[in-house]
This record gives structure tokens, sequence and C-alpha cells, in this order.
């Protein structure tokens, strides 16, 4: 779907979540929703902030997973995408902060396996998630898995592109400061969600939409895969729809 602006897409996404979010409740069932970071979620985030303070939309019956989070970082840390959930939505909303996951940037090397597993278990557990909100990079990674990763893949640690860290490399002080790695929910995990919702605003955008939407599914394309889940879609501005 093309809106005319970033803000306007947002706030019908947040009316999607806001209906599956009342639909659970009149029936006193979970909603289980996939999150993203960085600047594309930020308006997204704020009208379901507004819905919760103007319209009274509670979230004591919403699960969250995060997609992804930089390896090794604090949660505290400016850059942390445990401390981006808290600032933007979660410390703004009724959400039960047991029900809120974002991988954990701290845990040691040889543990991120378990750690891993354990995330895609409680996904699971969580009885799957119902919608997964996406963000593009520019070379079309989702969550942080950059070209090549596998249809198969699951959660875990992977390294960062040279393009990925200097499109983040603004929120550090110096390109050296920005993580290698991260961790990261797989292909196989985003692919596993019902539903998907892919945001993207802005021409700096266009090209890597329009590869994703009209080129070959390719996992040199992460975001092109998604030619091939059964319920997703892309909700763009008129910016980044430039070249469709
Ligand atoms: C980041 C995140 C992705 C995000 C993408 C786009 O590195 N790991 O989840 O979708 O890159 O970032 P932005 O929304 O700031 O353009």
């Amino acid at each position: 779907d093309i809106y005319p602006t970033a803000k306007d897409g947002s706030k019908a996404v947040a009316q999607e979540i806001a209906a599956l979010i009342k639909a659970r409740q009149a029936t006193n069932k979970n909603v289980v929703l996939g999150l993203a970071t960085g600047s594309t979620p930020k308006y997204l985030y704020a009208e379901l902030v507004r819905l919760h303070r103007e319209e009274g939309l509670s979230f004591k019956n919403v699960i969250t997973f995060n997609l992804d989070e930089y390896y090794p970082i604090e949660p505290d840390a400016l850059q942390s995408y445990n401390r981006f959930m808290k600032e933007q939505l979660f410390n703004h909303i009724d959400i039960p902060e047991e029900n809120t996951h974002v991988p954990d940037g701290t845990i040691p090397k040889e543990k991120v396996k378990e750690f891993a597993a354990e995330y895609e278990a409680k996904i699971e557990a969580a009885g799957g998630i119902d919608l997964q909100i996406l963000g593009i990079g520019t070379n079309g990674h989702i969550g942080f898995n950059e070209p090549g990763s596998a249809l198969t893949s699951h959660t875990r640690l992977v390294t960062l592109d040279n393009s990925t860290r200097m499109a983040n490399a603004f929120e550090f002080s110096n390109m050296s400061l920005v993580p290698r790695l991260a961790i990261t929910m797989g292909l196989n995990t985003i692919f596993k969600a019902k539903r998907v919702v892919l945001l993207a605003w802005g021409s700096h955008k266009s090209k890597i939409v329009q590869r994703s939407v009209e080129g070959h599914s390719s996992d040199q394309v992460p975001a092109s895969l998604l030619q091939q889940h059964s319920d997703c879609k892309f909700v763009i501005d008129e910016q980044a729809a430039e070249d469709l």
C-alpha cells in the first residue's frame, strides 16, 4: 500500500495493530507482535503510544519479540535496541515487562547459541508471531539478515555488512565503534509469522523497495524473499514508491 507520507502509513498500520489487539481482548487471548527498530517504525510506535494515552488502548494482552540487537552491547547504551524499545514504546504503554523480549547483547559468546534457541522456543510457546513489523536496509536486509542469509536461518549471531555498519554509523560517534556483530531472528523465524508488514519511507529506500517487490526473489536481496510469504504487505510512502 502506498500512502502520501510516512505518518499516514504508520497510522494505518497502528490501526491494524489496534484492531488485532481489541479482537483478541474480546476473547481473552494474547497477541504476539514481532517488532523492529531503526528510524522507520518510530512514527508507528508514537501512534501506538497516542492510542494508549488518548483512546485507552491497552497492551496488557500483548507479547512482543524484537528482531535484533547489536552484539556486544549494553542494554542501556545509547544505540542499544533494548533501550530504543523502552524509550520509543514500552515505557509509555501498559505492556507487562515480562511480555517484552529483545535479544540480549550482553550474553557471553559461548552462550549465544543457547540463548538463540531459547528465543525461538519462547516465540513458539507464545503461539507464534501473529504480526511481524519489518523495516528494510538499503541493501535489502530484514532484521540483520544480510544478503546471502538462508531462508532456513534461525535466530543467530551474524556479521554485519560493511554497508550496514556505514548506514548505522550516524548512531555512533565513529565508524570503529559500530559493532561488527548482531543477534538477529532468522529468515525462517520471520517467515513463520502469520502476517508480515514491511515499512519503508523516503527516496533513499525507493531502489531497494523496487528490487524487493519487482525483482526476482533472491537471497541476494533478503526482502525479495518475502514474495514467497503467504500474507505479506509493504506499506510505503510516495517517495519510497518512486521507482515502482
Ligand atoms: C537496521 C535494523 C533493521 C532496520 C534497518 C533499516 O540496521 N537492524 O531492522 O529495518 O536497518 O533502518 P532504518 O529504519 O533506520 O532505515
